[in-house]
């Protein structure tokens, strides 16, 4: 039985088919229209009558960045993006005639590390997607969290820091703002410009345009020894292991599972996070530490694990 995954990102819509062994078997992509929900919804259907004009798909899943409700169904609000209430899975069905449902973006791309990645033997298992956002996937017992209104997981939004940074949500010190990579970016943005001697390499990478200071560049940098960009990727390693022991204090996971793009810093990034979270997490000295894992399908996870989920009901 093949199914169609979608990952719908800032920037480009990612658009898989998808087998019961979670192999990708062809891909489509698209640009995203960020800024207009309709124009959105139609390159989502363009891309999958694109795909089943070549394979017998049966379903649609689409990996939405906001909170999804418990019909999955409807994009009920999100933080990053222009969604309030909006019937995607209603909409998109009306375009392609095949049944969709839509998941969120973690919960899609951690579905896929707990069937076919990482966390295949857990049963029970976190998994942080740092992005632009920062992703949460809960599993307990062999099933994803889902909450009484389709909102569980939502860990970007846990309070880190009282009275802290403003959130995309409209709260303040939400977690995301200390972890995602918007967060990564804005502090090294922030210390490059007050002419801190350990940024100035990564200044001159960037032609000596604070602006021009993006999170690949602070990974390429990383990977090839800069201290400035290590101390930045360390600093936000240490929020996850943070905030990663306060989610474990509630349900004690087997296993946690970093991915999104900030994640192929690799060890820069998870090092530091497990380090904080064996100093943070309750009951330390008489308990096994869940072991940091890198995820294993980098950017397709989303869309394997919306494949997925579309074939099922029992997840
Ligand atoms: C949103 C989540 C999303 C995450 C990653 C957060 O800001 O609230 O729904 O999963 O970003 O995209
Ligand atoms: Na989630
Ligand atoms: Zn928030």
């Amino acid at each position: 039985m093949l199914s169609i995954g979608i990952d719908i990102g800032g920037t480009k819509i990612a658009a898989g088919v998808v087998d019961e062994e979670g192999r990708i078997i062809a891909q489509a992509q698209r640009r995203t229209p960020a800024q207009d929900p309709d124009l959105l919804e139609q390159a989502v259907a363009d891309a999958v009558r694109d795909l089943r004009e070549r394979h017998p798909v049966v379903a649609v899943g689409i990996g939405a960045a906001g909170f999804v409700g418990a019909d999955r169904r409807t994009v009920v609000f999100a933080a990053n993006l222009n969604w309030r209430d909006r019937p995607l899975a209603a909409n998109v069905e009306a375009l392609v005639d095949l049944p969709v449902v839509v998941e969120n973006d973690a919960n899609a791309a951690g579905w896929a590390e707990f069937r076919f990645g990482p966390a295949a033997d857990a049963s029970n298992m976190l998994m942080m997607t740092v992005g632009t956002g920062l992703g949460g996937a809960i599993v307990v017992d062999g099933r994803l969290l889902r909450g009484a209104g389709g909102f569980a997981g939502e860990i970007a939004h846990m309070t880190a820091v009282p009275d802290g940074q403003w959130c995309g949500c409209g709260n303040r010190g939400c977690l995301e703002q200390y972890t995602a990579g918007t967060a990564l970016v804005r502090s090294v943005r922030a210390a490059a410009s007050t002419g801190d001697p350990l940024l100035a390499p990564m200044l001159a990478a960037a032609g000596g345009d604070v602006e021009a200071i993006d999170g690949p560049l602070v990974t390429e940098l990383a990977t090839a020894g800069d201290p400035g960009a290590r101390r930045h990727l360390a600093e936000l390693g240490s929020w996850l292991g943070f905030g990663a022991a306060s989610i474990a204090a509630v349900l004690d996971p087997e296993i946690i599972v970093i991915g999104g793009g900030v994640s192929e810093a690799g060890d820069l990034l998870l090092g530091p996070a497990q380090d904080r979270f064996a100093a943070a997490l309750t009951a330390r000295a008489h308990r096994r530490l869940a072991p940091f894992k890198q995820a294993s399908f980098g950017n397709r996870a989303g869309m394997i694990g919306a494949a997925d989920l579309a074939r099922t009901d029992d997840a």
